[in-house]
């Protein structure tokens, strides 16, 4: 894609609609929200999931907030206790994220969550993205709309500096309202913990574990319980071998060597590779490359 393929349209009933059409066809969009501006993909879809990590050239998965209309859809998704629930009523719609358990069978791809079971989720108040949750339906993984490495997006210019000819899309809805990310508070058990501040001061504090949870790397990240090596050609005795192209395995995470298919399938595969019967772990080589960068950043780390 050139940096001209990258449309810019304002806000209006044209833009959600072109919006709509893309997110529908498992495309990307950069819209306006009240904080940043966020790219968005249908959580549902795992393969559009991916693609947000390939427009932003992120080179690890993280997991990502998924934006919601309400409260009663984010119960579709999450599970959501009394706590959980006055912080909802009292703060959404808006800049209030909260990492609730994964309700079983919820229709996320296992992606947007980087394996974890548990969620992170808001309901923004800015009306267009609103309007694009109420004309896709879906839930909208959305994280800041811009290439890894750079700050976070406040304009549509940002976006388009950043990620012009990556996406299709633009929604320009003018300079967001905080600037700022959403507040994220993890209610997973025992008192509320503050993950990220942001522009709902809920009068808690950062705890130095939860500081490198969010955006950090460790509790919030999804390792196989089991012994895991990388760049196997074949199983030895003991080994659930995780196929990549050529090599078939015993599951594959794409049987055509494509990468955006392997990204939108990783977290299941290893969840079904420490279900197995077999004591350990073996993955395929896979190449370095695009998404392969993210990929193998979290295979080396759950080999690790
Ligand atoms: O204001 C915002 O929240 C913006 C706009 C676009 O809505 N979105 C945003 O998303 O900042 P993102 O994906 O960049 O931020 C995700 C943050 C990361 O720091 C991640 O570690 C944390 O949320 N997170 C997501 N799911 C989590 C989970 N299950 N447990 C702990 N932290 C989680
Ligand atoms: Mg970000």
């Amino acid at each position: 894609m050139s940096a001209q393929n990258t449309r810019v349209l304002p806000y209006g009933a044209e833009a959600i609609a072109e919006a709509a059409r893309l997110i529908a066809a498992g495309q990307i969009v950069a819209m306006p929200t009240e904080t940043v501006y966020g790219l968005a993909a249908d959580a549902t879809d795992g393969e559009a999931v991916a693609r947000i990590y390939e427009a932003k050239g992120r080179p690890r998965f993280n997991p990502l907030i998924v934006h919601v209309r309400d409260v009663a859809q984010a119960g579709e998704i999450a599970l959501i206790d009394a706590d959980a629930e006055a912080l909802a009523e009292r703060h959404w719609p808006g800049p209030l994220t909260l990492v609730l358990p994964l309700r079983e069978g919820a229709p996320i791809a296992a992606l947007v969550t980087a394996g974890l079971r548990t969620i992170a989720i808001r309901a923004p108040s800015h009306p267009a993205m609103r309007d694009l949750l109420a004309a896709t339906g879906k839930p909208l993984a959305a994280p800041s709309a811009n290439a890894s490495g750079r700050i976070s997006p406040t304009r549509a210019s940002h976006v388009l500096a950043s990620l012009g000819g990556r996406i299709p899309l633009i929604v320009d809805g003018g300079p967001t309202e905080h600037g700022l990310e959403s507040t994220i508070v993890a209610l997973t058990g025992g008192p509320p913990r503050l993950l990220r501040p942001g522009p709902i001061d809920l009068g808690l504090r950062v705890e130095d574990s939860a500081a490198i949870e969010s955006p950090g790397q460790l509790r919030s990240h999804y390792a196989p319980a089991k012994p895991l090596r990388l760049d196997a050609v074949a199983a030895r005795p003991g080994e659930w071998l995780l196929g990549f192209g050529a090599i078939p395995g015993d599951a594959t995470l794409s049987a055509s060597g494509d990468l955006l298919e392997a990204a939108a399938n990783l977290f299941e595969r290893l969840h079904e590779a420490e279900a197995a019967p077999e004591p350990s772990i073996a993955v395929a080589p896979i190449p370095d490359t695009g998404l392969g960068v993210a990929i193998n950043d979290r295979l080396r780390r759950a080999a690790a």
